[in-house]
């Protein structure tokens, strides 16, 4: 009799804690309230194959060029950071005046991820006809980034439409924070964005993956050494940079430059951090904390980058019948009357 059931409790107990596990990894993550006019399924019956049309594509160009997470990652920030979620950093100015070509430092943001954009938009349309907006494509690129460099699979809100102005050159340099920002200077940037220190910390762990150009962090180099860098790490960037302005490049995160985990970090404990931006936050005593937190537990960085991610995705979304679904995300639709004045590329400058 005993003999019996003991293997029958043993199987119940291995389904039971497998069935722990199982929703533990797929959808457990906690959402912040959802903006009106945004959903999860807002795609549902207009294009139910649009993740896996999106997955599929970008499955395929990782392998080729997998640089391509980080810069897909990035344009969605600074989408959302700038004018909205609306896919203004997609315009391609020179449609209808300056353009990209005319803005100061051009170099940080990847062409080939405007390319990939526009190339997931035309799959999308074939798939379903005028229906997905390039915001959305957008956020939805950045989310499949993080979970094919290994981070978490999170559920998008959709419903964002694309915008029909483009950014000023004073909206760029008043909503991106540069990276030779300190902790003050940085929470005083997001909070304008009602984001607080929690979203910076966890925000800021985008740069587990990726690259940065020399004059993005050369203010730790020259004049001279900042203190707090590592010895050995700072003799290596003097070797990617020798002398200021090169247009040399080398990963944010040292130790696993491509892969979506909290390394990040670990980084900045061990005071290999890259930039100003990343490093004083393991400085300022208001957020090591939470640095520590993440260095130590993966799953909360992961559980807390979902929820901070999905609140920078709704950054002030059109909805409903504002603006418009784009035909070509490089470009306002040609019947829809733009209201730009000043034309600037929101992407270019905030390296400086
Ligand atoms: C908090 C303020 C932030 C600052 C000051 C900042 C600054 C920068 C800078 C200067 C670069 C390198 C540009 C270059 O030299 O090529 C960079 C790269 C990057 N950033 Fe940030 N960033 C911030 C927040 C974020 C956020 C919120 C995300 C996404 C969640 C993000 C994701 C990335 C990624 C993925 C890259 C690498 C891009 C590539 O490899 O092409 N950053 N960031
Ligand atoms: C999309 O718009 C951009 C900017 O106007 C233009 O250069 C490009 O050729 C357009 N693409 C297509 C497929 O029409
Ligand atoms: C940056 O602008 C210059 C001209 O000012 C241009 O030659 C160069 O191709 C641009 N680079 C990128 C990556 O757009
Ligand atoms: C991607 O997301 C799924 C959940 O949707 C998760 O099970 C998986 O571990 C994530 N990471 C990778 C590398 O696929
Ligand atoms: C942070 O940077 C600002 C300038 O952006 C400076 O005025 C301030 O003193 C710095 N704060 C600290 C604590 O270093
Ligand atoms: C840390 O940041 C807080 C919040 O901005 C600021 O009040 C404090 O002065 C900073 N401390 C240091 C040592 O930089
Ligand atoms: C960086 O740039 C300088 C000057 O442009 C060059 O001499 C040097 O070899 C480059 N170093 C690396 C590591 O790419
Ligand atoms: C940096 O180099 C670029 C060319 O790569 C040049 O146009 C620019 O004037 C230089 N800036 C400084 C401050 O030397
Ligand atoms: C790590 O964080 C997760 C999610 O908040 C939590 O459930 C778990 O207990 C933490 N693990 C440790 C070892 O603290
Ligand atoms: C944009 O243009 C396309 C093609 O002309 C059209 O199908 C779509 O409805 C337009 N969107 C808006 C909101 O005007």
């Amino acid at each position: 009799m005993a003999a019996a059931t003991a293997p029958t409790s043993l199987l119940l107990l291995l389904l039971v804690s497998c069935t722990v596990v199982f929703s533990s990894t797929s959808e457990a993550f906690d959402y912040p309230p959802l903006v009106k006019g945004l959903s999860f399924d807002y795609y549902k019956t207009s294009c139910p194959s649009l993740e896996s049309v999106v997955k599929k594509y970008l499955t395929q160009e990782f392998k080729k060029n997998v640089g391509l997470a980080a810069a897909l990652l990035r344009v969605h920030f600074h989408d959302c950071f700038v004018q909205g979620c609306d896919g203004s950093i997609l315009l391609d100015g020179s449609a209808g005046g300056p353009g990209e070509q005319d803005a100061p430092p051009n170099l940080t943001l990847r062409p080939a991820a405007f390319k990939a954009i526009n190339e997931l938009q035309v799959l999308v349309t074939q798939a379903c006809g005028q229906t997905v907006s390039c915001a959305d494509i957008s956020a939805l690129a950045a989310r499949d980034s993080v979970n094919l460099s290994g981070g978490p699979g999170y559920k998008v809100p959709f419903g964002r439409r694309d915008g029909l102005t483009f950014a000023t050159q004073a909206e760029v340099l008043n909503s991106l924070p540069p990276p030779t920002s300190n902790v003050t200077a940085l929470l005083a940037a997001l909070s304008k964005l009602n984001l607080d220190a929690n979203d910076l910390v966890t925000l800021s762990g985008g740069h587990t993956i990726g690259i940065g150009h020399c004059t993005s962090f050369e203010n730790r180099l020259f004049p001279s050494q900042d203190p707090i860098m590592d010895k050995t790490f700072a003799k290596n960037l003097y070797l990617t940079c020798p002398v200021k302005n090169t247009t040399n490049t080398t990963v944010l995160d040292i130790r696993t430059p491509d892969t979506f985990d909290n390394k990040y970090y670990l980084d900045l404990m061990n005071r290999q951090g890259l930039f100003t931006s990343d490093q004083d936050l393991y400085t300022n005593k208001t957020t090591k904390s939470i640095v520590l937190d993440f260095a130590v537990n993966q799953t909360l960085f992961f559980e807390k980058f979902v929820y901070s991610m999905t609140k920078m995705g709704q950054l002030s979304v059109l909805t409903g019948n504002n603006g418009e679904i784009r035909t070509n995300c490089s470009a306002i639709n040609k019947s829809s009357k733009s209201l730009w004045s000043v034309v600037e590329d929101e992407g270019r400058s905030d390296a400086l």
